[in-house]
């Protein structure tokens, strides 16, 4: 049914050359776009035009396709590199942008790393960042370690594990993003 669909953007987090991310973020928003109950937009950090002067929830309204996406969207994917066991700082930057609008909506991590672990740090970094934007935080990551390992260098995927390993998370992040909708539409609270 086309109304039950659940609206969940997703956001590459980093601008850097060369970024094998966008390589996850493409794989990751093609298996969004192939499910019948989910409906999704791709935002890309670097589309951003960032002021040098000025931050945070001030200028959200510059930004009004995110901000929009945002108000409508049941859940969010984020898609980050591991820089020094953190997240990049552009990606902080946008997230900055909004607040209200992600209470009680749900939030997936892909995390992307040249290293073994796969992002896991940055996804951990990320959580108490994301709590306090009141976004809800899935349990169950997509991970791509030695990401040099997982694509080739047009962007196809070589360990076919990961069509598997999507459908977990995505079908969780379904779960999630389904019941914090029904209690944002049924349920009283002060925030929404
Ligand atoms: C500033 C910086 C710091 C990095 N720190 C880490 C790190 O802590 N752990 C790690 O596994 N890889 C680290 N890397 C490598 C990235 O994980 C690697 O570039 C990977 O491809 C994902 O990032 P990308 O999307 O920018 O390519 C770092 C890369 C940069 C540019």
């Amino acid at each position: 049914m086309a109304d039950d669909k659940i609206f969940i953007p997703l956001i590459l987090g980093t601008n850097r050359r060369d970024r094998k991310s966008e390589h996850a973020a493409k794989w990751v928003h093609q298996k969004l776009q192939e499910r019948d109950d989910i409906e999704t937009r791709l935002f890309d950090v670097r589309e951003f035009d960032l002021p040098r002067d000025h931050y945070g929830t001030e200028i959200g309204s510059q930004f009004p396709e995110w901000r929009d996406a945002v108000i409508k969207a049941d859940g969010l994917i984020v898609v980050t590199p591991e820089y020094n066991h953190g997240y990049p700082g552009t990606l902080k930057s946008v997230l900055d942008l909004l607040l209200k609008e992600y209470i009680h909506k749900a939030v997936a991590f892909v995390g992307v790393s040249a290293g073994p672990w796969g992002g896991t740090r940055v996804i951990e970094a990320m959580v108490p960042m994301v709590r306090e934007l009141g976004l809800a935080v899935t349990f169950t990551d997509l991970n791509f370690p030695k990401v040099g390992t997982k694509f080739d260098e047009k962007g196809e995927l070589l360990d076919p594990a990961y069509n598997d390993r999507v459908t977990g998370f995505l079908d969780e992040l379904v779960w999630m993003a389904r019941t914090l909708r029904w209690g944002r539409q049924n349920l009283k609270s002060k925030h929404h």
